[in-house]
C-alpha cells in the first residue's frame, strides 16, 4: 500500500527529521524525502564536529546534509553553535590546558573563539540553513537565575549568549535565530526561558524564536501543559518551533521491555495524535515541526538514560509505519 507522505498531510507548516548519516541512504534516503519537508543534522554542525581542534574547520558530514537536502528541495535547520555538551575541551583552556576563569583575558578569548566559530559554521551555509539553534540548553531551573552553570556561563556570563545571537545575525543575516531547550513545557523552566527571552530582546539582541525540543513519553506531558507552553511566548512576539519530537515508550528509567509492548506502542501514537492536532490548532505560532530521528532503528533513546530498546519514532526498525504514523496522518486508522 502507497501510504500518504506525512509532508502533504500536515500542510499548515514543516515537518521535519533529524539525521545521522545513514539516514541518506537507500531506503532510509526515500523514505526521508518521501515524508519530510526538512532536516535537522543531529551531530554534525555541532562544535566537536565542525572544530575539533582550534581553526581546524571540518565539513565533510555536515556538507553532505546540507547538499542533499538541496538536492531534494528540503530546508535545514541549523544544531547547534553553543552547547556545553559535545564542545571540545580546548574551548575552555588556555593554551597550557589550564582551564579559562572569569577574568576578563579569559574571558575575551572565550568569547574570540565564540565569535570565529559562528562566523566559520553560519557563515559557511549562509542561506542555505534557514533556522539556527543558536544556544542549546542554556536554562537550569534548580539555579536561582535559572541560568544554567555551563563553562560557558562561568567564564562570560550571560555575554556568551549576547554574542552569540549578535554574531550570528552578522553572520547569516537571513536566518532565523533560535534558543532552543527541552522541559519547556515544564511552569518553572518555562518561565525561567521566557524571563531570559524578554530580559534579551528589550536589550536588542537578535532572538526571533524559541524551540520547544519536546522529548516527552506516553504519560508525559498533559496535552494542556503544552498548550500552556505555546501560549506562554506568544506575548514575546517570536516564533516557536518544535525542534527535536519523540515519545519514549518508557515512563521512568527503571523499566525496560525487550520488545516494545502493544499497549506503550497505542500510547505513543495517542501523543502523536493529541500533540501534532495542538500543533496544527497553532500554526500561526508553531512554525515547523521537527522529529528526532527517521526511524526506530535510529533513536538516541536506545542509549539514554540507560541501554534498552526504545520506539519514540513515526517508523518502525523496519522503516515501516507505525501507529505513531497513523497518528499524526490518520487517527481513524490507529490500532
Ligand atoms: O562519533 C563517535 C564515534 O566516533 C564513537 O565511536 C562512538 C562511541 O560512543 O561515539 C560517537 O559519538 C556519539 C555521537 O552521538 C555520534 O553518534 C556519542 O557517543 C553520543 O553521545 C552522541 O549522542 C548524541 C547526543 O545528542 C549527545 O549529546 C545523539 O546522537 C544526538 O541525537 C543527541 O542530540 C541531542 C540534541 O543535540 C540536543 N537535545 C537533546 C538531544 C538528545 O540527547
Amino acid at each position: 500500500e502507497d501510504i500518504p507522505s506525512i509532508k502533504d498531510v500536515v500542510t499548515e507548516f514543516p515537518v521535519g527529521a533529524a539525521i545521522t548519516p545513514v539516514a541518506l541512504i537507500g531506503e532510509h534516503g526515500r523514505l526521508l524525502t518521501k515524508h519530510f519537508d526538512s532536516v535537522t543534522p543531529g551531530n554534525a554542525l555541532k562544535w566537536d564536529a565542525t572544530e575539533p581542534a582550534e581553526g581546524d574547520f571540518r565539513f565533510t558530514d555536515a556538507d553532505t546534509m546540507v547538499n542533499f537536502a538541496e538536492a531534494n528541495g528540503m530546508a535545514v535547520r541549523g544544531h547547534t553553535l553553543v552547547w556545553h555538551n559535545q564542545t571540545p575541551a580546548w574551548v575552555f583552556q588556555d593554551a597550557n590546558g589550564e582551564a579559562l576563569t572569569s577574568a576578563p583575558e579569559d574571558k575575551a578569548l572565550l568569547l574570540a573563539r565564540l565569535e570565529t566559530h559562528i562566523r566559520a559554521v553560519a557563515g559557511r551555509y549562509g542561506t542555505r540553513i534557514g533556522d539556527w539553534d543558536v544556544v542549546n540548553e542554556v536554562i537550569d531551573e534548580s539555579q536561582p537565575d535559572g541560568y544554567r552553570r555551563s563553562p560557558w556561563f562561568e567564564i562570560a556570563g550571560l555575554d556568551y549568549i549576547r554574542t552569540a545571537f549578535r554574531v550570528a545575525r552578522e553572520a547569516a543575516p537571513e536566518a532565523t535565530l533560535f534558543i532552543n531547550d527541552y522541559n519547556t513545557n515544564v511552569p518553572a523552566k518555562r518561565d525561567r526561558l521566557y524571563d531570559l527571552v524578554a530580559l534579551l530582546r528589550a536589550e536588542g539582541v537578535p532572538i526571533d524564536g524559541v524551540g520547544h525540543q519536546m522529548h516527552v513519553n506516553v504519560d508525559w506531558p498533559a496535552v494542556a501543559e503544552v498548550e500552556t507552553m505555546i501560549q506562554t511566548f506568544v506575548p514575546l512576539g517570536v516564533e516557536q518551533q518544535i525542534t527535536e519530537m519523540d515519545v519514549s515508550i518508557y515512563t521512568n528509567s527503571g523499566e525496560s521491555f525487550p520488545t516494545p509492548p502493544a499497549d506503550r506502542l497505542l500510547k505513543v501514537a495517542y501523543q502523536y495524535r493529541d500533540l501534532f492536532a495542538l500543533y496544527r490548532r497553532y500554526a500561526g505560532e508553531i512554525t515547523s515541526v521537527t522529529v528526532w530521528g527517521l526511524a526506530d532503528d535510529d533513536t538516541w533513546l536506545d542509549t539514554f538514560p540507560v541501554t534498552r530498546k526504545d520506539a519514540p519514532l513515526l517508523f518502525d526498525t523496519r522503516l515501516q509505519a507505525k501507529d505513531a504514523y497513523w497518528g499524526v496522518v490518520d487517527p481513524s486508522r490507529i490500532g
